[in-house]
Parts: structure tokens; sequence; C-alpha cells
């Protein structure tokens, strides 16, 4: 079974093949990525108007080279998945008229991809992983721990009630002057920083629901940023090594809370599985690996380039979704809010 998949959801314009031999697990034939950091790093943050703009000038381009990559003509691909949403309306708009302009063409299936299901799913097309699994979702849009029952049988467990925790990264590199996009900045930053400097909050620490919330924390940065006026190398280093400190330690106490809840409400869980952008932060993969470690639970963490949005994601939902006999109607409109 082989899939183009296509994502525009974001910052991010990709395209990728992939295929799953009979009873296999995935394998990426070709997986292109064009990030859009240049055009919005003048403004701090991504702009839906020129993310759009961007995607429409790259994506024929961009998914000739996947198949180009690939070795294959449109007409080997079995189906053409797009992500549906969630995210900006505008970029969204660009991947989905393309799948399903390639799919018209080539009268082969579409299949619109929840953004978010992807990257629960693509523990999967690294991994042979079974249902269900405890999933870690850490993204710019987004913080969630899951329950992964099956292909579009999700529970959601908990949920942050302010920022996503790649959302916290950007914005306390933006306070501290660092370049956009910031996680990214706030982990190198902290390799040289003292982690207990700072003493700051651990939100929600303790409490039976998994929940989060990062903005106490965020705002906890910021006031000793003020405090201390003018801002040198070391000031940094410190506070973005504390900081990264309290999101890990929330991280773990929240994973530890969802995995209770797990274990209460669906069972055993066969592994715990960490995507988003955060999910490339080493520190956080670190701490998640000790935390498995001790809780007898298997840690399945996907390479970075992986975590962070891609097509090949998309391309494997695609495939789990079409083995499931799942595919769209090209009437499918785009979905800025699609919770899983
Ligand atoms: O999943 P993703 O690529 O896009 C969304 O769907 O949101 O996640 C992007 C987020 C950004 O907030 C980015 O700063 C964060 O992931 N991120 C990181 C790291 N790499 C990316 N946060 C912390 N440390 C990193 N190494
Ligand atoms: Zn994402």
């Amino acid at each position: 079974m082989l899939v183009l998949g296509i994502e525009t959801t974001c910052d991010e314009t990709a395209a990728a093949v992939v295929r799953r031999p009979p009873g296999g697990a995935g394998e990426i034939l070709s997986n292109e990525v064009m990030s859009q950091i240049a055009e919005h790093a003048a403004y701090g943050g991504v702009v839906p108007e020129i993310a759009a703009r961007a995607h429409i000038e790259v994506i024929d381009r961009l998914v000739q080279r996947a198949l180009d990559n690939a070795g294959l003509k449109l007409s080997a691909i079995d189906a053409v998945a797009a992500a549906g949403g969630p995210g900006l309306v505008g970029g969204v708009l660009v991947g989905l008229t393309t799948a399903k302009a390639l799919a018209l063409a080539s009268r082969k299936p579409f299949i619109a991809v929840n953004h978010l299901e992807a990257h629960a799913l693509t523990a999967r097309l690294t991994d042979e992983l079974e249902f269900p699994y405890l999933l870690l979702l850490v993204s710019g849009g987004h913080t969630q721990l899951v329950a992964v029952k099956g292909v579009g049988d999700y529970l959601r467990l908990g949920s942050t009630v302010d920022d996503a925790v790649g959302e916290a990264f950007d914005k306390v590199a933006k306070m501290l002057g660092l370049p956009y996009p910031g996680g990214p900045q706030v982990e190198i930053a902290a390799l040289k920083g003292d982690p207990t400097r700072f003493d700051l909050p651990r939100p929600m620490l303790g409490r039976a629901k998994p929940d989060f919330s990062l903005s106490g924390l965020k705002t906890a940065v910021r006031i000793e940023a003020e405090r201390l006026g003018a801002l040198n190398q070391t000031d940094v280093a410190d506070l973005c090594a504390s900081f990264q400190a309290a999101v890990v330690d929330t991280i773990i106490d929240r994973s530890r809370a969802g995995l209770r809840l797990f274990r209460e409400t669906v069972g055993q869980s066969n592994a715990m599985v960490v995507a988003g952008g955060a999910g490339a932060n080493s520190a956080i993969r670190r701490a998640l690996m000790r935390f498995c470690g001790e809780s007898g639970l298997r840690l399945v963490l996907p390479p970075p380039h992986l975590c962070t949005d891609n097509g090949a994601m998309i391309a494997w939902a695609g495939i789990e979704r079409l083995s499931l006999g799942l595919t769209d109607d090209l009437t499918f409109a785009a979905k800025p809010r699609w919770p899983l």
C-alpha cells in the first residue's frame, strides 16, 4: 500500500510517500519538508496570510520532489492524503485542494487526515506497536494525554487549560529575546544554564486529573526577567534551564497522573508514545525515559524529525485509514478546529 501525504496546517509545507508492505510496519520512501521559518522570523511568530501564500508557492514542486525521490509516478500511488485540520485554515486549504486535485486526476481515493491523529499514530510507522497506548502529545498548538485505543478511537485523559508546551517554549524564547522558533533555541540556551537558579512554579503538581497549565510558569519567567532588567547571557541560559526543568517536572507528574487514569479506565498500556514538536526536546525525552523505566512501561520516541510536522505522518495516518476502508469525499471542508 502506497500513500502520498501532504501537510500544510502551520508553517511547514511537507509531502511524503510512505509504503506499508503486507503485514509490516511503514517504510518512508520520501519525506520532503520546506520550512517557512525565514518568512515569519521578522514577526516573531507564524503569520497566517504569509503561511498560506508560502504554501501555494512551493506545494507543487514539493509534491513532485516527493514522488521523484520515491522513484514513483502519481499513477503508482494508492491514495492521496492531506491534513484537513486542525490548523490555520488558509494553509489547510492549500494542502487539501492539492490533494483533492491529485486524487481526482489520478482517480485514486482521497483521505482527509486529522493532524493530531497523524501525530498520535506516527509511533506505529516507526515501531511495531499494538493498541492501546498512552500518548503524550506536546506540540505548538496542543498538549494532551490521550488513550489511543485504535484508529479513530481516542480517549482524551487530560489537556492544557491554557498554553501548549511548545507555545510556552516559544513565548519564553520571545520574552528573552531569542529568535523564532523558540523551542529549540530555549533548549540550546538551557544547555549552559543552571536549572536551580530560579525557583519557578510547577503548576497542577499532584492533581489527580492529568491536566496541564503553563501560563503561570511563563508569567513567573517574565517576572524574574523583569526583576533582573538587562539580561546577560548567563541570565538567559539560567532562565531557560530553570524554565525547562519546571516543564520537565510538570510533564512527568502529569504523565504519572495520566498513566494512573489510563490503567483505571482502559487497562494495561502497551507503551507510552511521545508526539509533537516539543517531543524533540532532549531534556523531555531523557526524563520520559527515566519515568517509563520506573513505571515498567515501554517508551516509543519517534525520531525528532518525525515529532515535528512532516508529510510522512500524514501519509502513514492515510495508510492506517485506507487499511480500514476509510476514505473521504471531495466535498470535505477544511477544519480549523478538529478535536481528536
Ligand atoms: O508539532 P509541531 O511541529 O507543530 C504543531 O503542530 O504545533 O510543534 C511545533 C512546536 C513549536 O512550539 C516549537 O517551538 C516546539 O514544537 N519545539 C520544541 C523543540 N522543537 C520544537 N520545543 C522545545 N524543545 C525543542 N527542541
Ligand atoms: Zn503538529
